[in-house]
């Protein structure tokens, strides 16, 4: 059963139908399942049997301290991209020694939170950065713990915005440039070289990529330990695609057999796994409740317009990507193909075109699959408070983030008049 059904013509979630919610916190709101969160979880801790590793859940796909705790309870590691993140997984009870540090821009600032803090590991995608880490780490007489993130050079058929393993992309080291590096590790006295990563993009739907990536990185990693290089782990990256329409992504399972016998390929079989999924965990667990405001028809068009946009919810306009839209309260008349738009001034602001649905003004919609790059993408654009964000379990829901008022659209902002000047 999918995580969001219909019992009779109300769509729920586990045991709570979502008009419930609906009515009583109000729209726009993000619904997650804690009961799918951990199976998806799960379905990657068991994948990952006992081989050595972690699976750092990608914070940047959703950060709800709530959902962070329910993952660091499950003894999750976490992928880091920024300090906030990093002070939301501590706030939500992650283990420093669990949490890898990815992105191309890291601050002194961050590194050295992280490094006092004391995570796992930084993931470094660059020479200046290499060199800024090791002076931030000397300068708090501390070794960095450093895996290099190489760029395999791989295309990963994805949307081209979420595709970061081609040469032509801003992150990574060339696989020939990070190798001399490590060679070089000596120049580095306050870092120790521990890993090596590649990410190859997000949402990808076959394994090809993922096995071209593996068999151009494994076989470096066992050269630089047959020369002395201690690596104690690979990490993977994230990037394992959802069906969020008709896509017929591999299955954990499949994905971490792959991955499995890639390392036994390459003679790597008892090195640390690390994995860095996001969406694959927390995608399907979240839906977006909207309201639709209005019904408008055109010569052209008919609109069904909602009380969610873009800025609630923006992979529609900015990937052109399909989720499912579903009424909440199922009717029985015939359907009509509408495009369901927001409230944002913008032509991008639509939330799915030509949708075949059966509404009426009042009802409530469910934008499916949108647990991973929902709420963490969105914006107060047009002056709009961001929506509230709901933790169902079992029968019950909490509110796990209030709907931010007006108030809190205009914190920490000053009017300066002349006479003030
Ligand atoms: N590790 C690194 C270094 C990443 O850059 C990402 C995602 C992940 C892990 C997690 O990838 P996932 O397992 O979620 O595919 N906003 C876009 C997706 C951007 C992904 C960015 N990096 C979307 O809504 O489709």
């Amino acid at each position: 059963m999918s995580t969001f059904h219909y019992v009779g013509d109300r769509l729920c979630v586990e045991q709570v139908p979502l008009a419930d919610i609906a009515a009583e916190i109000g729209t726009p709101c993000y619904v997650y399942s804690r009961a799918a969160l951990v199976t998806a979880y799960r379905s990657f801790a068991q994948a990952l049997g006992a081989q050595p590793g972690l699976i750092a859940y990608a914070v940047k796909a959703n950060s709800n301290l709530a959902l962070l705790a329910i993952l660091a309870d499950l003894g999750a590691g976490f992928d880091i991209v920024s300090q906030g993140e990093l002070e939301r997984v501590l706030a939500a009870g992650g283990r420093p020694e669990r949490i890898v540090f990815s992105g191309v821009g890291k601050t002194e600032a961050e590194m050295r939170r992280a490094l006092t803090a004391g995570i796992r590991c930084f993931n470094v995608e660059s020479a200046a950065e290499l060199a800024r880490l090791n002076a931030v780490a000397g300068a708090l007489g501390l070794r960095a713990p450093v895996s290099l993130r190489v760029n395999p050079d791989v295309d990963a058929r994805t949307h081209p915005y979420i595709a970061t393993g081609l040469k032509e992309s801003k992150f990574g080291v060339p696989l020939a440039e990070a190798i001399a590096w490590y060679r070089e590790a000596s120049r580095f006295p306050h870092l120790a070289f521990i890993g090596i990563d590649c990410h190859i993009g997000s949402q990808l739907t076959e394994l090809g990529p993922f096995a071209d990536a593996l068999d151009r990185v494994l076989p470096e990693v066992l050269a630089l330990r047959q020369a002395g290089l201690p690596l104690r782990h690979v990490d993977v990256g994230g990037g394992l695609g959802i069906r969020y329409r008709d896509e017929d992504p591999p299955s954990v399972t499949a994905y971490m057999a792959l991955i499995k016998e890639r390392l036994a390929v390459h003679g790597l079989q008892d090195i640390e796994l690390i994995l860095e999924p996001g969406r694959a965990i927390v995608g399907a667990s979240g839906a977006l409740l909207t309201r639709i405001e209005y019904i408008k028809e055109t010569e052209e068009r008919r609109f069904a317009i909602t009380d969610a946009g873009m800025n609630d919810l923006i992979r529609p306009a900015l990937y052109e990507a399909w989720q499912e839209v579903r009424a909440v309260l199922r009717r029985h008349e015939t359907p009509c193909a509408y495009d369901v738009v927001g409230p944002v001034c913008e032509s991008a602001d639509v939330l799915g075109r030509g949708r075949q649905l059966a509404i009426e003004p009042a009802d409530i919609l469910a934008i499916l699959d949108a647990g991973a790059y929902g709420f963490a993408m969105s914006s107060q654009y047009n002056a709009r408070p961001r929506a509230a964000e709901v933790l169902v379990d079992g029968a019950r829901f909490h509110v796990v983030r209030t709907r931010e008022s007006y108030a809190d659209l205009m914190r920490g902002e000053r009017i300066v008049r002349e006479a003030l000047l």
